[in-house]
């Protein structure tokens, strides 16, 4: 079973993937970890995001810096949107991102284009969304934690940001899919979250 995830950021995506990769025992791949790769590879190789040569230069990034903190941080996720408008990087992504979704047994990847690009044969495609005011508020706290000095309205500006940027490109913007389930978090806890997206799989492998 293919299950295709996404949304725009801090929409719960990320958590609500973990829990279905656990529960139904499939890998799991978090594509925006690969974009923001390309994000911090450009900048360590002191070229510019919103040049599509110097992001194309970066796909080629070590491995071990997917397992780096500083790719979850805020900074880094503007670099990565900014560096995912390319269609060039996107392409270069595409094979990795693909092959992962079709390994045997099936596979859960979120991101923004999961349904609608690389696995618009998935059995279950779900949108996960929910208010910016809502998201910036478990970001805020997630930065808490983390120890990042970064304040509430800073945070709800960089999302309106990264949803303008990541809506409004060309090349894979970010959009539901016409037969994608649409799950809005803003007044849902984790396991409430949890427990819609495994309604909607439910419903969905049924129907067949
Ligand atoms: O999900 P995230 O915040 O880690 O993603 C960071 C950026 O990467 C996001 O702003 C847009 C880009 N991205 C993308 O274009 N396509 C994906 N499938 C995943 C992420």
């Amino acid at each position: 079973m293919i299950i295709a995830v996404d949304g725009p950021t801090a929409s719960g995506k990320g958590t609500i993937s973990k829990k279905l990769a656990a529960h139904f025992g499939l890998p799991h791949l978090d594509t925006g970890l690969l974009y923001r790769a390309v994000g911090r590879q450009t900048l360590l190789n002191g070229g510019d995001p919103d040049r599509s040569a110097d992001a194309l230069a970066a796909v080629g990034f070590p491995d071990s810096l997917l397992d780096e903190p500083v790719l979850r941080n805020e900074a880094t996720g503007s670099l990565a949107s900014r560096a995912s408008v390319h269609p060039d990087v996107r392409k270069a992504l595409f094979d990795r991102q693909r092959d992962f979704a079709q390994q045997e047994g099936g596979a859960v990847l979120d991101g923004r284009d999961i349904g609608t690009v690389i696995a618009p044969d998935a059995d279950v495609k779900l949108f996960i969304t929910a208010s910016v005011e809502a998201r910036a508020q478990r970001r805020y706290a997630e930065m808490q934690e983390r120890g990042v000095s970064i304040t509430l309205s800073e945070i709800e500006a960089d999302l309106h940001r990264r949803d303008e940027r990541d809506t409004n490109r060309k090349d894979a913007p970010l959009i539901a899919a016409p037969d994608a389930y649409i799950i809005d978090t803003s007044e849902l806890g984790i396991e409430e979250a949890f427990n819609a997206a495994l309604a909607a799989i439910a419903e969905a492998t049924a129907s067949g």
